[in-house]
């Protein structure tokens, strides 16, 4: 294990994610989406802090966490999904040759499988231990200020209003495979307000409960501020 010299990485790692770190801050770095390097480090970091706990593998929680959001970047550009078939072919092709040699096929191939599933809001998907661990750390990432300050870069680096002045409740389901539409307001309850619900871990949950919390606050402040009612939302659900 080894500690690495790039920006707000503070877990030693196994050696081998050396050069895997390498590639991920030279495509994510200049990131001003919320899709940006650090969010890779923090995904990477909560992963394996959810894996020890769990006592599953954390080497494949790192690189995985790592490696998620890789083609990110493209997906905006051509609308080819981060996380679909080709992206995944993509993937293997880079990182394969770097990794394989180090942790084997069948372990390279679980990494990528989590990543295939990252964005799976689907209940009738089985995921593998590893899959959940991924996908709880990404969304922890949506929570919380960290959370709060990621949406409004996401929105803001794809044309989307603050708030929205027509629609004043919300029954639209969030759904990766759209392209992002409404308003930053609207996204808290697209999606990010229903993110505690669907963790898979107890870690996951444990930390998912304080953030969305702090997220509610937060929602409800902005709200107060800006004379913004939502009686069905903040009430009920
Ligand atoms: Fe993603
Ligand atoms: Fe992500």
């Amino acid at each position: 294990m080894t500690k690495m010299n790039f920006p707000y990485m503070t877990m030693p790692l196994p050696e081998w994610l050396g050069p895997v770190v390498a590639k991920v801050f030279a495509k994510m770095c200049d990131d001003t989406t919320g899709h940006d390097f650090l969010h890779a480090v923090r995904v990477m970091e909560l992963a394996v802090r959810i894996a020890d706990e769990l006592h599953a593998d954390a080497d494949i929680a790192a690189a995985a966490g790592l490696m998620h959001d890789y083609y990110r970047k493209e997906e905006k550009k051509t609308g080819r999904l981060h996380f679909g078939p080709e992206a995944i072919a993509d993937l293997r092709g880079e990182f394969g040759p770097l990794m394989i040699p180090e942790i084997g096929e069948k372990n390279f191939d679980t990494i990528l499988d989590a990543i295939a599933l990252h964005e799976s809001y689907s209940a009738d998907v089985a995921l593998s231990l590893d899959a959940q661990i991924l996908q709880d750390a990404d969304r922890l990432e949506a929570l919380g200020t960290v959370g709060v300050a990621r949406t409004f870069m996401f929105g803001g680096a794809h044309g989307l209003p603050m708030i929205e002045m027509e629609r004043e409740t919300t029954a639209v389901e969030f759904n990766p495979h759209v392209a992002p539409y409404g308003s930053v307001h609207m996204h808290f309850y697209e999606k990010l307000l229903k993110l505690a619900d669907g963790m898979h871990t107890a870690p996951g949950k444990r930390m998912a409960a304080q953030r969305h919390q702090v997220m509610l606050s937060y929602l409800q402040q902005f709200e107060n501020e800006l004379g913004l009612t939502l009686p069905t939302v903040i009430n009920g659900t």
